[in-house]
């Protein structure tokens, strides 16, 4: 069979070689060009023999293996990796996935049920190759480590107000227990991340097409489950794959945020081209936004690729813009004011930027919405210094006049 998948079995020690082979034996899709004892061997065996898909059977957690599957992912990025365990994968799962892994099997299974999960990884391994040949659109995660600072308001707003600029947006809610976007918007969650996670089959546009909502603007929206109990269905590798999915779909994939670096957070991030803290004008908030840019940092994130965007920025509560500027080490790039029309925006379900668009808070949105707009697509360097005082103003700084 021409189209048989060339495999190479790599054995940890410890493992019942002939037993993983036998059950692999009964793949019929698999060609299998090797089966090697230790993994230095299979690694001199990999350089050789260029397989498609590479199988590394453990027994249990090793750090060997893990050690091996990183060095295949980097060396090969689109060879497929699965792992099979006959041992307990406990404490495994995670890290053979961070290592880069496709999917890990434990053992004794079904032979057509490996068939399926090595088949699988093969479509999603060609699926990144091509993802990774066309150009993924920025994303655009909002954060703000204190709850109610207004991250719901700004993404949906920021998604809406890109939508009525010709752009093709896509929001996601990752509030999984409580989000809130559908309702902001007012979009009944006909269909939710949930369902999504939920639906059989691998994920790809198509799929990932059917669960997107559509607000009349032309922002699509994939939305948080209706249930706080249904957030556990979506995991964070589930999520990995739909935000590149998605970054194929999209000019733009604005992600909406649940407070603090929840695991989904993280993931997000990590997917990630930019990212908008929002900060408030108390002492608290401005504590947490600090701490928040510094996780970043410790994460690695690209400081130029964070914008600060201050929410209720001219209430009067003894704290200037310069305080902020001194507290946080930055200056905010984008300013919104208070407005009572915010809430009842909010709870009409229609966008402030659309329904009050000569209103101070729907020119910064819109603002933000422009430095995301641009070919380029990257908002410019903001300029960050840890004293707040000698520092250029950013080019874009949208300035607020109350
Ligand atoms: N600039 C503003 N002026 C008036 N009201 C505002 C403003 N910003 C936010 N609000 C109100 O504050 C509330 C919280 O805003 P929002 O839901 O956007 O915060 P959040 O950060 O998403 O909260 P959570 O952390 O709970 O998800 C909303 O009712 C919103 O209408
Ligand atoms: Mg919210």
């Amino acid at each position: 069979m021409a189209d048989r998948i060339k495999t190479l079995i790599a054995i940890d020690a410890e493992v019942d070689g002939h037993a993983v082979q036998s059950l692999l034996e009964d793949v019929p899709s698999l060609n299998i060009v090797g089966v090697i004892n230790g993994l230095e061997e299979s690694w001199r065996a990999l350089q050789e023999g260029k397989p498609d898909l590479l199988i590394v059977a453990c027994a249990g957690y090793s750090d060997r293996a893990l050690y091996f599957i990183d060095s295949a992912v980097k060396q090969e990025s689109e060879r497929a990796v699965v792992v099979v365990s006959t041992g307990s994968p406990n404490g495994f799962v995670r890290r053979v996935f961070e290592a880069g892994a496709d999917d890990l099997l434990a053992l004794p299974e079904e032979p057509d049920r490996v068939a399926f999960a090595l088949e699988k990884a093969m479509a999603r391994r060609r699926g990144a190759a091509v993802a990774s040949g066309v150009a993924l659109a920025p994303m655009i995660c909002i954060l703000g480590p204190k709850g109610g600072t207004g991250k719901t308001l700004i993404s949906t707003n920021l998604s809406v107000a890109l939508a009525s600029t010709g752009h093709k947006p896509i929001l996601v809610d990752l509030d999984l227990q409580f989000g809130d976007v559908g309702l902001a918007l007012g979009i009944r969650p006909d269909k939710t991340i949930y369902d999504l996670a939920r639906s059989a089959g691998s994920i790809d546009a198509d799929k990932v097409g059917d669960y997107l909502m559509s607000h009349s603007s032309g922002a699509r929206v994939l939305l948080a489950p209706t249930r706080p109990d249904q957030a556990s269905a979506v995991t964070v590798d589930f999520l990995r794959d739909v935000f590149t999915v998605l970054r194929t779909m999209a000019d733009h994939v604005i992600v909406d945020t649940p407070p603090g670096f929840t695991p989904e957070v993280i993931a997000a991030i990590d997917n990630s081209t930019d990212v908008v803290i929002v900060g408030m004008l108390d002492s608290l908030s401005l504590k947490n936004t600090k701490l928040g840019l510094e996780t970043l940092e410790l994460m690695g994130f690209d400081p130029n690729r964070i914008s600060l965007v201050l929410n209720r920025a001219d209430t009067r509560v003894g704290i200037t813009r310069e305080d902020v500027d001194v507290i946080i080490g930055r200056a905010p790039e984008v300013f919104i004011p208070s407005d009572r029309q915010i809430p009842i925006s909010v709870n009409d379900g229609q966008p402030i930027v659309l329904q009050e668009e000569r209103s101070e808070a729907a020119r910064a949105f819109r603002a933000l919405a422009e430095m995301y707009a641009g070919d380029n697509t990257r908002p410019e360097p903001a300029a960050a210094s840890m004293n707040g005082s000698d520092s250029p103003a950013p080019k874009r700084r949208f300035a607020w006049r109350s």
